[in-house]
């Protein structure tokens, strides 16, 4: 039990975010804005709010420096430090996670995807990580486009495959970018072989653990979105208006 106290955060930022062009040209997707921040300000905001403090952010691309500027030591999100390092070119979430190797050590990881938004808190489902003996955990939602993700069949409770945007989907249930492993996932990275699309893929990581038994789920409870399309970055922008305008926050 000793280990599962801690658990370590990871931000990643990596990827060229090609399919926001023009927008990407000149800046890494991640420092857009969403609504009244940049994008990557939320995924931090939703790691420290689950109570995860010591957090790694993967950037890349030719603007890595200006999360420095942006972020500093993350003393605006009440941490004390925030630590960094840097992808070379676009070889895949996997890849980029496998890059914190040494930041993770032998600890527990809470990994979110740069580009994912949501309108909740992310805390129960951490609570449930950090009591879960060992394995991995993902947030699955519902949507309208299942075919753009990792689409996971489900059945008596258990996720029983997931698909790499499939041509054909299984489900509506898609693997969000909110991904929680124990220690075994660098092993299960090193062993990974690049996909169709020249990337080390997530989702194999994802099948390693379903593979063993070792991956549960939960339903995400609040609204969800990427931003990695024009019209779902717009969408963020319009769910996180709505979300802040309600708290007062906007
Ligand atoms: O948003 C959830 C989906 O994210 C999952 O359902 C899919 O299974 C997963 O593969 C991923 O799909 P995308 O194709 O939409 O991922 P994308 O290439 O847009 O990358 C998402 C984020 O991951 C990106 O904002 C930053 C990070 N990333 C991505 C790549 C390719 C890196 O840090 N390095 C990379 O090389």
């Amino acid at each position: 039990m000793s280990e599962m106290a801690h658990l370590k955060g990871v931000v990643l930022c990596g990827g060229l975010g090609k399919r926001l062009e023009p927008l990407t040209r000149i800046t890494n997707k991640h420092l857009l804005p969403v609504y009244n921040r940049p994008m990557v300000f939320y995924p931090i905001h939703t790691l420290v709010e689950a109570g995860i403090k010591d957090i790694m952010l993967v950037t890349g691309g030719n603007n890595a420096g200006d999360f420095l500027r942006l972020i500093g030591n993350g003393s605006e999100f009440g941490l004390r430090h925030i630590n960094y390092t840097y992808q070379r070119g676009e070889g895949g979430i996997a890849e980029a996670l496998g890059l914190t190797e040494h930041f993770v050590d032998r600890s527990r990881v809470v990994v979110i995807l740069g580009d994912n938004i949501i309108g909740g808190s992310i805390k129960r489902y951490v609570e449930r990580f950090r009591r879960q003996e060992n394995g991995a955990r993902v947030l699955v939602k519902k949507v309208d486009d299942p075919g753009r993700f990792g689409v996971a069949e489900i059945k008596n409770g258990r996720i029983i495959s997931i698909e790499e945007k499939p041509k054909h989907p299984r489900s509506d249930f898609i693997v969000t970018g909110f991904y929680m492993y124990d220690y075994k996932v660098f092993e299960i990275i090193k062993t990974l072989r690049p996909s169709g699309r020249g990337e080390l893929e997530i989702t194999d990581v994802n099948n390693a653990y379903l593979k063993r038994n070792e991956l549960y789920y939960d339903c995400l409870d609040c609204w969800w979105t990427d931003c990695g399309l024009p019209e779902t970055l717009y969408r963020a922008t319009a769910l996180m208006r709505k979300k802040l305008l309600r708290e007062n926050k906007a």
